[in-house]
């Protein structure tokens, strides 16, 4: 049965931790249904990890859009997220509601992420969740402000009240769950323990109600980018070079196709 945004409100109540990472294309949503993640989050974090971008910024809304459909049809049974990208939500409530349904008619996503919790933000919360479309909130380090904020910069208790103030609109506005990226353990623990509302941690701890990575970091897909908060589960990028080096050699070597590998005359009947 296709989970659904209450899945991880019940995973709250239970005490159950939320598992989640983001993926950009078909096999790999598959993969990540096989392995019962419960949800995933199309992020504009695609613009790094697939585009090689040095930010979310220049995430485009069509793309972000092909690529959910991707997941979707990869996962169909696993609650997908679609992350509204820097600029299609900012300029009114209107236009918000216009994108967040594109995610669902066009990408098939359940459900759609924003970031910020100021008043702007919360009353496009508030546009989306009216027009029938579940959304999830985004809270500490916004990569779409980095511009603004002077760079990517972890949140401490110095912004305590602020970033409660931030999460609490957003859980009035009626998000179904909200993403904590870059906060101090202590705090996003407090926050966590005051709030209905599930909470999915990035950098921000060990007691959030959930983890999301991305996941071209955690499976070793990004390089030299090491931050603290990311664990590689496994170290894909050498064991691809190693694949392209030997198929590299064995084309030059005449040992690629070999006889197996070829289709001969066909025999007349
Ligand atoms: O786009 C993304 O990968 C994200 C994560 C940081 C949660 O928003």
């Amino acid at each position: 049965m296709k989970k659904d945004v209450h899945s991880l409100l019940l995973k709250k109540k239970r005490g159950e931790k939320i598992v989640s990472l983001t993926a950009y294309d078909y096999m790999t949503a598959r993969l990540q249904e096989e392995a019962g993640v419960d949800f995933i989050l199309v992020g504009d974090s695609i613009a790094m990890a697939v585009f090689g971008e040095e930010t979310t910024l220049g995430a485009d809304l069509d793309v972000m859009i092909a690529h959910t459909k991707a997941v979707s049809r990869g996962a169909a049974n696993t609650l997908v997220v679609g992350d509204m990208p820097f600029g299609s939500y900012e300029r009114s409530d209107s236009l918000a509601v216009k994108n967040a349904v594109r995610f669902l008619s066009e990408g098939g996503a359940d459900a759609v992420k924003l970031e910020g919790g100021n008043s702007r933000s919360v009353s496009r919360a508030e546009a989306i969740i009216d027009s029938g479309i579940p959304v999830m909130g985004h809270v500490g380090l916004l990569p779409q402000s980095i511009k603004q904020a002077g760079g990517y910069k972890v949140v401490y208790s110095d912004k305590r009240d602020e970033l409660f103030e931030e999460a609490f609109a957003l859980q009035q506005a009626g998000v179904f769950s909200i993403v904590f990226e870059c906060i101090e353990e202590e705090l996003a623990a407090e926050l966590t323990g005051k709030l209905e509302v599930p909470t999915i941690g990035i950098g921000a701890g060990r007691y959030t109600d959930g983890q999301i990575l991305v996941v071209n970091d955690m499976l070793g897909l990004s390089g030299d980018f090491e931050p603290r908060f990311v664990k590689k589960y496994i170290q894909l990028d050498s064991i691809i070079l190693e694949a392209l080096k030997k198929f590299s050699s064995e084309v030059r070597d005449g040992k690629f196709p070999a006889d197996s590998n070829v289709y001969h005359t066909r025999e007349e009947k």
